[in-house]
């Protein structure tokens, strides 16, 4: 393991020169900064913990780590988180996992190292070891969305269980007794969730049976697909609760592929309540997550514990709230 004296020969610089620029002190230019930093990295040399808390240097800088930042969701999470950090003069570091273990980790270590100040992550994969190792290091976490449904470091959610309900209670208040599920990946907490609300209110229709539950991927093509398999078993469904508001446009096009007509014929809600489902055709109802404010508390929680010390590891679920729009108004009679 290189020492910041290793750091010092290789730079031809004084162990204070290296650690001044560690600690990013102004008294140094910045060619030898420059040569202090690429010893660094090529010794892989890391300040262990101790010494960067001697040092109490915040970095103004916390990481972002999402699962899939083609989703709109993802993003609009990301405008909450940043548009807090940057109120308070930091920066955000954006890091993309595609929900992979492996991708985040790596994500992690690398961001570790260059001392963030703490980590905001909408995981699916995150273990409780994961963040218990950071929260010894002394680096604070928040969870966002998905992630651990045990309270080791604050998680911020949306109350997707009641939110599904909602749907349901919507689309039978509309009329339908046929009411189908495209489910999200139930590897993720926000589809189990859903999925159960689902269950907790259709059993009360006649017209109910397990096979109108199909799976979807959280993404357009698999809303589509799924619905293709839900008309071949059941072409009298009259109403489709989807998972996330991606698949629910897949299902609006697989409906208007097949000269179905919405809502006249089938009723189709959301979940999410990102702006595409303010231009499709109908417009979509949704089940809208505070996405922006879920974000937004994500780093206001982040930033008490940086700045201040200050953590409540407790699981916040923000309500959820319905927007009825055309694809499942009822005609008038
Ligand atoms: O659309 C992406 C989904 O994954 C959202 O519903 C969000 O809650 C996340 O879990």
């Amino acid at each position: 393991m290189a020492t910041i004296r290793d750091v010092a020969r290789l730079a031809g610089v004084s162990v204070a020169t290296v650690s001044r620029v560690i600690n990013q002190k102004d008294s140094v230019n910045s060619e030898t900064a420059g040569q202090v930093l690429k010893a660094i990295e090529q010794l892989q040399y890391e300040p262990n913990a101790v010494a960067r808390g001697l040092a109490g240097k915040k970095m103004g800088i916390i990481a972002l780590i999402l699962p899939d930042i083609l989703n709109p969701f993802f993003p609009a999470l990301a405008r909450g988180v940043e548009d807090v950090a940057h109120k308070k003069g930091l920066t955000v570091i954006l890091g993309n996992s595609d929900d992979l273990g492996l991708k985040e980790s790596s994500y992690i270590k690398v961001l570790k190292k260059k001392y963030v100040d703490g980590f905001i992550i909408a995981s699916n994969t995150i273990r409780e070891e994961d963040v218990e190792s950071l929260k010894r290091e002394g680096i604070p976490v928040v969870l966002l969305d998905r992630g651990l449904n045990t309270a080791t470091c604050p998680v911020i959610r949306s109350n997707n269980r009641e939110g599904a309900k909602l749907a349901l209670h919507h689309l039978m208040e509309q009329g339908c007794q046929r009411i189908a599920h495209i489910y999200g990946p139930q590897e993720f907490f926000t589809a189990r969730e859903r999925l159960l609300g689902y269950e907790e209110v259709v059993g009360e229709l006649e017209g109910y049976s397990p096979s109108l539950m199909v799976s979807g991927n959280f993404d357009i093509e698999s809303g589509r697909k799924a619905v293709e398999q839900l008309l071949a078993r059941h072409p009298d469904v009259d109403g489709i609760f989807a998972g996330n508001d991606l698949m629910a446009v897949g299902a609006l096009k697989a409906l208007h592929e097949r000269g179905i007509r919405v809502p006249e014929e089938v009723k189709v809600c959301g979940f999410d309540g990102i702006g595409l489902t303010e231009i499709t055709e109908p417009e979509l109802t949704t089940v809208a997550q505070p996405i922006y404010e879920m974000g937004g508390l994500a780093a206001r929680i982040l930033l008490d514990e940086i700045e201040r010390g200050i953590r409540e590891n407790t699981i916040i679920e923000l309500d959820v709230t319905l927007i009825p729009r055309k694809s499942t108004q009822k005609e008038e009679t």
